[in-house]
């Protein structure tokens, strides 16, 4: 995957529309502030190739830009040669994976795929790569970049076989497998088959059929004509079989008809009996009603009989009443004189129960001034005890302020003591961490100072020995000088030419002469060239030699800036400190900070005790005189209900007297302690005395009145019942000599001859219907015995149970030449069905054969754990390499599929990759993630990785060691890569020839792309 053209719009930091051209980019930073959006864009390019980011996992919704509701994101991008355009689309809100739409470009017939799912299968195919493997080897985000080195060793060995793309091997592993096991399948199944299925499907076989199915087809001809024969015979004795029944049926007919005939005829006469007396009805009925008036009419009467004597008994009752209340009447006139008397003594009375009113009254009083009394001593007893009590913690906090003495040093100083000493302290620690960066800085000096020193005696070498390469060459160049001029005249020939004049005599040369080989002057020519050349690499040398000193003495004047600036930082920081310990003597004497700070604290913690003390004692007193107040009132209080008791129980004596005396005389006066009570008792008693007489008297008058009634109406009844008894007597005569003429011995009988008018219509229908139906049955009878002839041959139920048998046995030989002609058919299908699987059989043995060998090499712990192991010895050699170059103290080795670190400044000591620090802990991920992808650049059938992108700012590293890291980026071979690393260290930025500049504006992040020169 090579990135072409990345847009974004609602996205993160990115709120407005932002493009960035990848195009003719290879070795580039991604620079900008701290939070400018480096990592967004590379979460752009995640995001819409995987759908999700690592930072955020699936959790996308959350980069969709604040307050927008819409977050875009299109990538261009090649990959297996391939251009295609995949656009993802998130809306706040609205389900977590949002719209996703792929596009291939560049073909005639455009391939789309819609919808996160297809988009993300067709991706994964399109890339060869998935999530995993993709942010461990394609693009490492930040935070991350240590996983590959620590992650565990099954999640490492994932990652590599989907580099390698060994899933691949595992799939062919998985297929054959499963083809094993349904060949496997097959085979048994086609073996099962040929025994159960086809064991009798020979030639010999299908004949026996052939010849067995043709005498079926004999044998059911001749059963058919049998059958049809005894059908025709059947019907004939049905016919006659059917006359026969229906002769039983009429004669059964008639014989039930003929059993009803008595009771039809007993309805005839019962019948005629009603038509008799049906003239007579009403008279008989007017005899019954005449009856029933003179029966109601005797009840009547015994019933106002009744009521007379009840009259007469009640009548007497209230007599005997009305005696004796007219008895209670003779004391009346006693007791209204006593009434009178007790009226007298009224007045009197009610000053007695005034009175009593007043002395309940005293009694509460004297009960409710006692508990007052109570309740005051009561509070009093707790107020005394609660000022004791006050009055022994304020003895307790003098003792306590006496205890806690003032500290000697004074309170307004500590503030400014304590900063002192804290400052002192600091200082103390500075003085020693500078000291230690001096020391450390010295090294350094002393270190470039060797390394100068050896540079530049190195220079003076090469300078000298410039000058002797210089000598040399001169001295050659004189010797061929001097050999070329002995032998002028052979540079002279080469100037000569046939025909031409020559230059030294004018003549014409008529011959060139012959040219001769000069050994000396060749050897010269050779000396000089060999003295030319070391002289080139004497100046080559001494330049560089001149570099490397420049370098080394520009280091040496770097290092001696720091050395200066660390020395003053110690200086300031010992002035400092002084001048401090100075101020802290002054108050506390030679001491050491230590032993300063402990005694500002106690003094703090002296003077805070003492306050408090202070403080409490304050309360106490304030407290004890509130004791005192409250103890006072309460006092006061007890005083004041003794009084109010000592008056309440004077009221209340003398109201017992007073009571006492009324009584007396009330008693003296009418004899009775209660006059009002006694004439309350004889009012009452009058009044019940005259109501009772009263009410006597008017209950006799009303049963005197009721008396003369009853006697009235029991007279009148016996006059009515008696003239009702005549009207019955003469009636019922009426009615009995009416039945005689009638030819009814009774009225009583010709009464019970009347039947409802309906019934007997209902029963005339019925014994004129019976004599219709018997006479039709019997003319019936006598027709069909006319019709019928002699009974059939042989009876029809031998008839039919031997057409059964006959039709039983055509349909056993139907079916057996049925079963014959399908068994016929079957067994050619086999025979041939047969042949068929013994071909399949022998195909499938052979392919089972082949898929059992391929599933079993291709298993990941011989096949793919060989290639795996391989990979990963090269891989792990490539990184230590790497490693070696960035650190020039690590490499790599791998225990128990761990990564180990070994130390070459410890005598080659092996630790855990864990032990490194942060800063080598980055070398050594940056050496394994540059050689994975090296690596994986390099095999044929792994995945193209076209692009690196690193998202780690290179923070953790100092000056020297940030140097090393970029010359390793810097040199990194991108073979054709495209190689993106994300960094805001200045130093790192301007060393790559180009860069994409992430800038934050008030719009949202923005993105300039600058190339170098
Ligand atoms: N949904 C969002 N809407 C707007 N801004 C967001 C959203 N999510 C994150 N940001 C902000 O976008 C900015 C860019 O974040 P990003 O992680 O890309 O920064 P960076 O350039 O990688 O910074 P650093 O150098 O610290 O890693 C941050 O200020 C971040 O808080
Ligand atoms: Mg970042």
């Amino acid at each position: 995957m090579r990135p072409l053209q990345l847009s974004m719009e609602g996205f993160g930091a990115f709120r407005e529309r932002t493009t960035v051209d990848f195009t003719g980019l290879a070795l580039f930073a991604i620079a900008g502030p701290t939070g400018a959006g480096k990592s967004t864009l590379l979460d752009a390019i995640t995001f819409s190739l995987f759908g999700k980011v690592p930072r955020l996992g699936v959790q996308v919704g959350e980069l969709i830009s604040l307050g927008l509701e819409r977050a875009q994101v299109s990538l261009e991008f090649t990959a297996a040669g391939r251009r295609f355009l995949v656009t993802r689309t998130l809306r706040r809100g609205k389900g977590k994976s949002g719209e996703a739409l792929l596009e291939e470009l560049g073909t005639s017939t455009p391939r789309t795929a819609t919808g996160v799912k297809e988009v993300n299968a067709r991706l994964q195919g399109v890339l060869g790569l998935n999530y995993e493997a993709f942010t461990q080897a394609v693009l490492l985000p930040q935070g991350e970049f240590a996983r590959f080195l620590k992650s565990p060793a099954a999640e490492r060995r994932a990652i590599l076989r989907e580099l390698l793309r060994l899933n691949v091997y595992e799939r062919m592993r998985e297929m054959a497998q499963e083809r094993r096991a349904g060949l496997t399948q097959e085979v048994a199944g086609l073996h099962e088959r040929l025994r159960e299925e086809h064991a009798n499907a020979s030639p010999e076989h299908l004949a026996t059929a052939t010849a067995r199915r043709t005498q079926c087809e004999k044998t059911r001809t001749s059963l058919l004509a049998a059958v049809q024969e005894q059908r025709t015979q059947l019907e004939q004795a049905r016919a006659q079989a059917q006359l026969s029944s229906m002769l039983v049926q009429l004669r059964d007919q008639l014989a039930r008809l003929d059993a009803q005939n008595s009771d039809v005829e007993q309805q005839a006469k019962a019948l005629a009996a009603h038509h008799r007396a049906v003239p007579i009805q009403a008279v008989m009925e007017r005899a019954l009603a005449a009856q029933a008036a003179a029966q109601s009419a005797g009840l009547a009467h015994a019933k106002a009989r009744d009521a007379l004597d009840l009259a007469q008994q009640e009548h007497q009752e209230a007599q005997d009443v009305l005696g004796a209340a007219q008895r209670a009447t003779a004391d009346v006139a006693t007791m209204d004189a006593r009434v009178r008397a007790l009226d007298e003594l009224t007045g009197l009375w009610r000053v007695l129960f005034d009175t009593q009113q007043h002395l309940e009254g005293a009694q509460q009083a004297v009960s409710n001034a006692r508990t007052r009394l109570a309740s005051a001593q009561h509070n009093h007893q707790d107020h005394l005890a609660a000022a004791v009590d006050a009055q022994a913690v304020v003895v307790c906090c003098e003792a306590e302020v006496h205890n806690t003495p003032v500290p000697a040093l004074a309170a307004p100083l500590l503030p400014q003591l304590q900063s002192t000493v804290e400052r002192a302290t600091s200082l103390h620690n500075t003085l020693q961490r500078a000291g230690a960066a001096l020391d450390h800085a010295r090294a350094r000096v002393t270190k470039a100072q060797q390394d100068h020193a050896t540079n530049a005696s190195h220079l003076a070498a090469v300078t000298l020995d410039r000058s002797e390469k210089d000598a040399a060459l001169a001295a050659a160049q004189a010797q061929l000088d001097k050999v070329t001029q002995e032998h002028a005249a052979l540079h002279l020939r080469k100037t000569l030419a046939a025909g031409e004049a020559c230059p030294v005599c004018g003549q014409d040369v008529a011959a060139v002469p012959k040219s001769k080989r000069v050994p000396a002057l060749t050897a010269r020519q050779n000396a000089v060239a060999t003295a030319i050349t070391a002289a080139e690499q004497a100046r080559h040398a001494l330049a560089q030699a001149q570099a490397a000193a420049a370098a080394t003495q520009s280091v040496l004047e770097e290092l001696q800036r720091v050395l200066d600036e660390r020395h003053a930082d110690h200086t300031a920081a010992s002035v400092a400190l002084a001048e401090a310990t100075a101020l802290l003597e002054e108050h506390l004497g030679r001491t050491t900070p230590a032993e300063a700070a402990r005694r500002v604290q106690d003094a703090v913690v002296g003077h805070a005790r003492h306050q408090q003390a202070l403080t409490a004692l304050g309360q106490a007193r304030r407290m004890m005189e509130m004791a005192h107040a409250s103890r006072d009132a309460t006092a006061l209080q007890v005083q004041v209900a003794r009084e109010e008791d000592a008056r309440a129980t004077l009221v209340l004596t003398t109201l017992e007297t007073r009571v006492a005396q009324l009584q007396a005389q009330l008693h003296d006066a009418g004899g009775t302690a209660d006059p009002q009570a006694e004439r309350a008792r004889l009012v009452l008693r009058l009044g019940e005395v005259r109501d009772a007489l009263a009410r006597a008297q008017e209950r006799q008058d009303t049963l005197a009145r009721t008396l003369e009634q009853a006697t009235r109406t029991r007279d009148e009844t016996a006059l009515l019942r008696q003239r009702a008894q005549q009207e019955a007597d003469k009636a019922g005569l009426e009615a009995e000599t009416a039945a005689r003429s009638t030819g009814f011995p009774l009225a009583t009988l010709a009464r019970q001859a009347l039947l409802p008018e309906a019934a007997a219509l209902a029963m005339a229908s019925r014994v004129e219907a019976h004599r219709r139906q018997r006479e039709d049955v019997a003319q019936q009878l006598a027709q069909l015995e006319k019709r019928t002839g002699p009974g059939p041959a042989k009876p029809l139920l031998q008839l039919e149970a031997a057409l059964q048998q006959a039709e039983a046995d055509l349909n056993r030989a139907q079916e057996d030449a049925a079963a014959a002609v399908q068994d016929e058919r079957l067994l050619a299908t086999r025979v041939e069905q047969a042949a068929a699987l013994r071909t399949r059989l022998t195909v499938a043995t052979g392919a089972l054969a082949l898929h059992e060998t391929l599933a079993l090499d291709l298993r990941s712990d011989r096949f793919q754990a060989f290639l795996l192991q391989e990979t990963f010895a090269q891989l792990l050699e490539g990184a230590s390499l790497k490693l070696w170059d960035l650190t020039g103290r690590y490499t790599f080795e791998l225990r128990e599929e761990q990564f180990f670190v070994v130390d070459h400044d410890h005598a080659r000591e092996r630790r855990s990759a864990d032990t490194l620090s942060g800063g080598e802990t980055f070398l050594a991920s940056l050496a394994l993630a540059l050689e994975l992808s090296d690596h994986v650049q390099r095999l044929a059938g792994a995945t193209a990785l076209d692009s690196l992108f690193i998202d780690e700012g290179f923070g953790t590293l100092d000056g020297e060691a940030l140097d090393v890291a970029a010359s390793a980026v810097e040199g990194l071979p991108t073979g054709g890569r495209m190689v993106g690393i994300v960094t805001h260290v200045q130093a790192l930025t301007d060393r790559l020839p180009a860069r994409l500049v992430v800038e934050k504006s008030a719009q949202g992040a923005r993105v300039h792309r600058i190339t170098g020169a």
